[in-house]
């Protein structure tokens, strides 16, 4: 089987932006708004607001930064339509979640045009947000006085341990990830970074939570992202240039870390991604690129090996070896043999940024204009057929992947 053999679940027609970040004068509803008009903007044959029969639309912290509910009625106002809108809540994986819902509403015939969004406005909360952000983990590890870093700090730790027996190598290889993320986002006019930063000076900055430093975190940031979805059948009515979602997947396990049977994986992970591949028919020997959710850079690589790219425990051997081997090319590959996987072509939430209920939207808008050729300055020199996106939510007690081609 291949990509382009697969039937399809929905055609993306339409997906826009805003820029990641600081954004200190625009309120959440304004983004939203901004993402969603720059996505009805980039449909190449033009589309009516009143086209959208129904809007799904993820964010995580709304209520505690903003002080604001009922989403669908601000949306309702914004859009100028009164049609259903349902929001959905999944923590860093909401807007993951969202594109999970509006696809199972187009697989059953309920409606043929929808929008999907996702937004969070984290810096207008400053230094609540750390406490905030602990609503996706279990209480008791609020109560132990975990933060966010705190628990992939616990889960980097034991992988460091249990793989590589403390070697350098290993740690150097998870701020490569860094490194490579940072390099990649160079030249995305939306990314939060455009700083290039060595694994030395990674490992060389503010120690955030043991082993954990500054550079292998994501930031706090402010954003939105959109897309358009309709049933394959009626793509053409809007763009010649389709990308098709093929599989669309979601798996759920527990909030905490200290009950799992392993915490140097994430098992929402395996079961959303072998899922995926089961759906299509495709094994990642099919993926060319890859949005991964690396909150932390651990992250990464647990999905390197969760996916099936690499063996357990061998994820950071390969990264340390493909980045050695790639590093000063324009996208530095995963490789494994006779495959390569760019993995964050734009730079993943490490440097674009991570408005948590927006990354996942994120991803695949970014997806959507790597696959068309259309990502500007970050777009990959090689033709592309197939992308995977990979959006967690927690430390994984949720998990969405998204398989699209062109
Ligand atoms: N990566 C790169 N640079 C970062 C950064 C990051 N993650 N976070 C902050 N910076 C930069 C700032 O831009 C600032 O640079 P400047 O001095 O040139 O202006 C500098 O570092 C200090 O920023 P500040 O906001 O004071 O950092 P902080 O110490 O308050 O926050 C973290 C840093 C890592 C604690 C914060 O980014 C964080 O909590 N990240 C994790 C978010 C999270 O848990 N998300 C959910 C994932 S599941």
């Amino acid at each position: 089987m291949t990509a382009n053999q697969v039937k399809p679940i929905a055609a993306i027609v339409g997906a826009g932006r805003t820029k990641f970040g600081e954004l200190w004068y625009d309120d959440p509803e304004r983004l939203l708004f901004d993402a969603g008009l720059s996505c009805m903007e980039s449909v190449d044959k033009g589309i009516h607001r009143n086209q959208l029969e129904a809007c799904f639309f993820g964010s995580f912290l709304y209520q505690a930064t903003n002080k604001m509910g009922l989403v669908p009625g601000h949306m309702s106002k914004e859009l100028g339509l009164n049609v259903p809108i349902t929001m959905t809540e999944a923590a860093c994986a909401s807007g993951g979640s969202a594109i999970y819902s509006a696809c199972l509403a187009l697989r059953s015939g309920q409606y043929d045009t929808v929008l999907v969004g996702g937004f969070e406005k984290m810096t207008d909360r400053s230094n609540k947000i750390s406490d905030d952000l602990m609503f996706a983990a279990d209480p008791s590890e609020f109560g132990a006085g975990f933060t966010f870093p705190g628990l992939y700090a616990t889960m980097m730790s034991r992988y460091i341990y249990d793989y590589s027996e403390g070697k350098q190598e290993c740690e150097d290889a998870l701020a490569m990830v860094s490194s490579k993320n940072h390099h990649h986002a160079i030249k995305n006019d939306f990314a939060q970074f455009r700083r290039e930063f060595t694994p030395e000076a990674v490992k060389k900055s503010s120690l955030v939570a043991y082993p954990i430093r500054l550079l292998h975190c994501s930031p706090v940031s402010d954003g939105a992202a959109a897309l358009i979805l309709t049933v394959p059948e009626k793509a053409s009515m809007y763009t010649d240039t389709p990308i098709y979602i093929i599989s669309s997947q979601l798996a759920t396990h527990d909030v905490s870390i200290y009950t799992r049977e392993s915490i140097t994986s994430i098992k929402t992970t395996k079961l959303a991604s072998t899922a995926a591949f089961k759906e299509t028919g495709l094994s990642y020997k099919d993926i060319q690129i890859a949005e991964v959710h690396d909150c932390f850079t651990i992250e990464e690589a647990m999905f390197l090996e969760d996916s099936g790219y690499y063996k357990k425990g061998e994820a950071w051997k390969g990264i340390y070896e493909s980045y050695e081997a790639n590093k000063g090319l324009k996208h530095v590959p995963y490789v494994n043999g006779q495959n390569e996987l760019i993995v964050n072509p734009g730079g993943g939430l490490k440097a674009d940024g991570h408005p948590v209920g927006a990354t996942g939207v994120r991803q695949v808008y970014e997806a959507w204009a790597q696959l068309r050729g259309q990502a500007g300055g970050q777009q990959v020199e090689e033709k592309l057929d197939t992308a995977l996106c990979h959006n967690i939510g927690g430390t994984g007690a949720i998990c969405t992947v998204h398989i699209l081609r062109r």
